[in-house]
């Protein structure tokens, strides 16, 4: 007998426009895991970013248009599965049935949750006003665990950031099979996604969109220059320790975001031109201009085939609904399957009708 692939899931928050932090955050891994063979679930969990809504938003737009870039950085619709959470209802009526076993104390450990709360500056309770925070987010753990469950995924790569919310979906599955005493859900593997967090272009720790200190995939040559011309190298280089040339050794001696200038030259240009210029950091040459302008012209040569997928005919809004709609008939065989088999457990029983 054969054994059966893999299966890994991950979910994607709708975005928008990719940029390099994402790229080495997510996307990287997921093409290699694509490229490994394995039976890669991604979905655009577009419900996940209602939990905090205050307004419309148009995320069936931004959920084209993301995909279109990650068709263009090499995700393969006809390898990897791809589609939207609310295309595959199934997962909501799984959520509503993991949701009658998890108990709200479980849930109010939930990082995302507890960071919300003290972002908010508001205890628990939340003053007159009471909690702030939505049932859709403080039950999001739940939602997230129907998403793993539903298509029995074995491996779940996720960001640290994440990992809690995997071990959450662990617990609720193996508390769903013991109380209703049948192993009627797979239990998955939270795995660490080998990724690099990069930093953003003014130096802070995390690059990202709304913190408007990121570098675009899609970004034209003359922004990408305008860009990285832009970030701070007003303080002359200091000493770097050490023989190693390594850029996990070199880069945090540096200015935050000189080091952000280094990360990306690690990234995007070969070992010896990032080496040349750790050099001349050592030297405490004047190099910043050349450090400059080279960067740029390795991140739009890196740029440069992405731009001319995102925008071919073969990669339109029109071949992503339809990969989609394809990729949402392939998984709900399996869905169903398995939200069926837990009324059973729970006593409901099958549906009698299903639309
Ligand atoms: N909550 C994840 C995030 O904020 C996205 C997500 C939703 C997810 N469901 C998932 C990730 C299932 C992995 C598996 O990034």
């Amino acid at each position: 007998m054969t054994k059966k692939s893999e299966v890994i899931l991950s979910g994607i928050r709708p975005t928008g426009r990719l940029h390099y932090g994402n790229y080495f955050g997510a996307v990287k891994q997921f093409l290699d895991l694509q490229a490994r063979g394995l039976t890669c679930y991604y979905f655009v969990a577009d419900y996940h970013a209602l939990t905090t809504i205050k307004e419309r938003v148009d995320y069936a737009q931004i959920t084209l248009d993301m995909l279109r870039t990650y068709v263009a950085c090499g995700l393969d619709p006809k390898k990897s599965i791809i589609y939207r959470q609310s295309d595959l209802p199934a997962t909501t009526e799984l959520a509503l049935l993991l949701g009658m076993i998890a108990n709200i104390g479980f849930l109010e450990r939930g990082t995302t949750y507890k960071d919300t709360i003290a972002k908010l500056g508001v205890g628990e309770a939340g003053g007159a006003e009471g909690n702030p925070i939505s049932y859709g987010l403080l039950g999001s753990p739940v939602l997230m665990a129907a998403d793993i469950l539903i298509v029995r995924a074995d491996k779940v790569p996720v960001g640290d950031d994440q990992r809690q919310h995997v071990e959450m979906a662990i617990d609720l599955a193996q508390k769903f099979n013991s109380r209703f005493q049948r192993e009627v859900l797979h239990i998955p593997a939270a795995v660490a996604r080998d990724a690099v967090r990069l930093p953003g272009l003014d130096g802070s720790a995390k690059m990202g969109k709304s913190e408007n200190n990121d570098l675009g995939l899609l970004d034209d040559p003359k922004l990408v220059l305008q860009k990285i011309k832009a970030v701070q190298t007003a303080t002359d280089p200091g000493p770097i320790e050490g023989e190693s040339n390594d850029p996990d050794r070199v880069i945090p001696q540096m200015p935050p975001s000189v080091g952000a200038l280094y990360r990306l030259l690690s990234l995007t240009a070969p070992k010896d031109v990032f080496e040349d210029f750790v050099g001349k950091y050592r030297r405490k040459e004047k190099f910043y201009g050349t450090l400059k302008t080279t960067l740029a012209e390795h991140v739009n040569t890196f740029n440069a085939p992405i731009i001319a997928a995102y925008h071919s005919p073969h990669n339109t809004e029109a071949t992503v609904k339809e990969f989609l709609v394809e990729n949402a008939k392939r998984v709900t065989p399996v869905a169903l399957e398995t939200v069926e088999s837990c009324r059973e457990a729970m006593g409901i029983g099958r549906s009698l009708y299903r639309a």
